[in-house]
């Protein structure tokens, strides 16, 4: 049984009071722990402040990007070393605003999930194809070549640090979801292509979340579907109303 996640990625918003109310609003909410999951990925200047205000409560932080060394002249990066030394409980890797803007490739992403994976952190690590590549029909193909990338040299036993969120580029901040039967058939490929790198146990055990547009009216129907297990939520983690509802689908 795969336990549901829910978690709100923030991105380069808010600021430190709103950020605050918003946390605020979270900490109260009541969910089975033993059932879901809560995350949210606020700014990395927030992140101290945020850990303090969420002690004793069951939403945890996650950064929305990390470093793979564990030190040096890296000017303007952020260590999981860090992040673990103020409470961070893990990281976003391979968002497709990192890929597309900052340029990040499968090689580099990968070297952070290996670091993370050495240091036990917890990855959420994104995948998805852009317009033109479903448009091609190629987007199964470009899905799996990134998981596969992203995941060279990561053994099995270090699988449990990961969670996989299929995010298709053209939905997220545009208000376009992909249907839930769309976004189930990547999910199911990409279990496949896990059951035939490591095994079907593994393929049945990980976690793969979907991310694109997610909000109130759209969250149940796509939880309903059998390979998603949870939603990585950008715009609509943004306001207390409607990311409740979506925690509470
Ligand atoms: P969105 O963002 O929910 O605003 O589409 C999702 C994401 O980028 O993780």
């Amino acid at each position: 049984m795969r336990k549901a996640l829910i978690a709100g990625n923030w991105k380069m918003n808010l600021n430190l009071e709103e950020a605050a109310l918003l946390v605020n609003r979270l900490k109260s909410i009541d969910f089975d722990e033993s059932e879901k999951e809560v995350i949210i990925a606020p700014s990395f200047v927030y992140l101290p402040e945020l850990v303090k205000l969420l002690k004793d409560s069951r939403v945890k932080i996650f950064a929305q990007n990390v470093h793979h060394e564990k030190s040096g002249a890296f000017t303007g990066e952020i260590s999981i070393d860090m992040l673990k030394n103020i409470g961070v409980s893990g990281s976003i890797v391979g968002h497709s605003e990192r890929r597309i803007i900052f340029k990040e490739t499968d090689e580099l992403i990968n070297k952070k999930i290996k670091t993370a994976v050495k240091e036990k952190f917890p990855i959420i690590f994104c995948v998805g194809e852009t317009l033109e590549q479903r448009m091609a029909d190629v987007h199964e193909e470009v899905v799996n070549t990134q998981v596969g990338l992203g995941l060279e040299g990561i053994d099995e036993i270090d699988m449990n640090h990961i969670t996989i969120a299929y995010e298709p580029v053209w939905a997220i901040g545009t208000g376009k979801t992909a249907s839930s039967s769309d976004a189930e058939a990547m999910h199911k490929s990409i279990r496949n292509f896990l059951a035939k790198k490591y095994n079907k146990a593994l393929a049945d055990s990980i976690r793969i979340l979907y991310g694109g547009s997610v909000k109130p009216e759209n969250i149940s129907e796509l939880m309903a579907m059998e390979n998603i297990d949870g939603a990585l939520v950008g715009g609509a983690s943004l306001k207390a109303e409607s990311f409740i509802k979506i925690i509470n689908y």
